[in-house]
């Protein structure tokens, strides 16, 4: 492109300054050889230099001769500046008035640019504007496309995650409790005829196992999906997570917020997955739960006052690969990942625990253009 503009305009090099995505700064993103090497290389501020200040009043400089007392000049050695004497830069605006960057060309020789040969310019770069918007476009929507696989991807795995652990709750907890309870049925029927006390023992061990599997199935399925926040919200149903760990002393601060539904269930399950890590590798007393709510985000923490723990050792399941352990931690920082926030862990042996998860609440989980 650079190449057509000076071939066009009649001059010998070109240079194409792209806006940032933010806006604040001008990237060197084209030019003719030899300054094709330098291409990502040069930024300018927006406001810096003769580029810097096109971009920022959106309309074109002309420098006909000695730049140097030019106050908007800035002199950068790459660009070689003194080899050129006279100088046309043009903003590059779309069809739809949307600043993307900065057009220079520039000729050895003095040359008188008229009003002509900046309107030709202006004209080459309208031309190119709308073909640069075009390919932003277009990278932006196949990043988009990305992290939507990502995302499929990532829920998939979630699921089979869960699915997994359902089936670990059923086989070692319930079915477990289910074939003792078939045996004390069946040595209390034994027993019926002969030694009704043994019978009335059997009959009531069973009993406890049937309470047991009731709550175990309880159990399974509000992990699948917490039906207390619906009755309750989060912040009392945090509270009632809390107390179903009567061997810890767990304190829970929330501050009033509207929470989205699916923002309630993450944090929810963040930190009953935090509170099983605690009760079963903490040996912690004390667990903190606190909700806060700065500006554009919710933060969830729960610290423990317990073991803590080497992170380099438990770090390949932060890493996602299912660590030496379990699938907590991983499940954990997949989840906040889907939801478009972060988890952070904070351990050493010795020190407790505290887990933060923080999201966006304005949570895009695919990042948009
Ligand atoms: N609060 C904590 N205090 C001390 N150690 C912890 C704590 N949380 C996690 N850990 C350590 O990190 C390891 C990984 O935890 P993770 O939740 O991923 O797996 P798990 O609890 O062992 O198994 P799963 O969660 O799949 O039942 C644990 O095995 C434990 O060693
Ligand atoms: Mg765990």
């Amino acid at each position: 492109m650079a190449n057509l503009v000076t071939e066009t305009t009649a001059t010998d090099v070109c240079f194409v300054h792209l806006i940032d995505e933010d806006g604040r700064a001008l990237r060197l993103r084209g030019a003719t050889p030899p300054f094709d090497q330098l291409v990502g290389k040069i930024e300018l501020a927006v406001g810096e230099g003769v580029s810097g200040w096109v971009a920022d009043h959106g309309e074109p400089a002309v420098i006909i001769g000695d730049k140097i007392s030019d106050p908007r000049y800035r002199y950068i050695p790459a660009l070689r500046g003194e080899d050129y004497t006279s100088m046309i830069s043009v903003p590059v605006v779309t069809p739809l008035g949307h600043l993307v960057g900065v057009l220079n060309v520039h000729t050895r020789l003095r040359r008188e640019f008229t009003t002509s040969d900046v309107d030709l310019l202006r004209s080459v770069a309208g031309l190119v504007a709308g073909a640069i918007e075009n390919a932003r476009l277009h990278q932006r929507l196949a990043e988009r496309e990305e992290a939507l696989e990502r995302f499929a991807e990532q829920t998939m795995e979630w699921q089979e995650h869960e699915r997994r652990r359902l089936a670990g709750e059923i086989h070692d907890g319930i079915s477990q409790r289910i074939v003792s309870l078939f045996f004390h049925l069946s040595a209390a029927a034994d027993a019926i005829g002969t030694s009704p006390d043994l019978a009335a023992e059997q009959i009531a061990r069973a009993q406890e196992l049937a309470g047991a599997a009731l709550d175990e199935t309880r159990l399974a399925i509000a992990g699948l999906r917490p039906p207390v926040l619906d009755d309750l919200g989060l912040a009392p149903s945090l509270a009632s997570l809390g107390r179903s760990f009567p061997q810890l002393d767990v304190q829970v601060e929330t501050t009033e917020q509207q929470i989205a539904e699916h923002l309630e269930t993450a944090m929810y399950r963040t930190a009953q997955e935090a509170l099983q890590n605690v009760a079963k590798h903490a040996g912690a007393q004390t667990v903190r739960i606190r909700l806060t709510a700065p500006p554009g985000r919710i933060v969830l923490e729960v610290a423990d006052d317990g073991t803590g723990f080497d992170l380099a050792v438990a770090g390949s399941a932060l890493a996602g690969q299912g660590g030496p352990s379990g699938f907590g931690l991983p499940g954990m920082r997949e989840r906040a990942e889907l939801l478009g926030g972060r988890l952070e862990i904070i351990t050493a042996p010795g020190r407790g625990t505290t887990v933060r998860l923080i999201v966006p609440t304005a949570a895009r989980s695919v990042p948009a253009g």
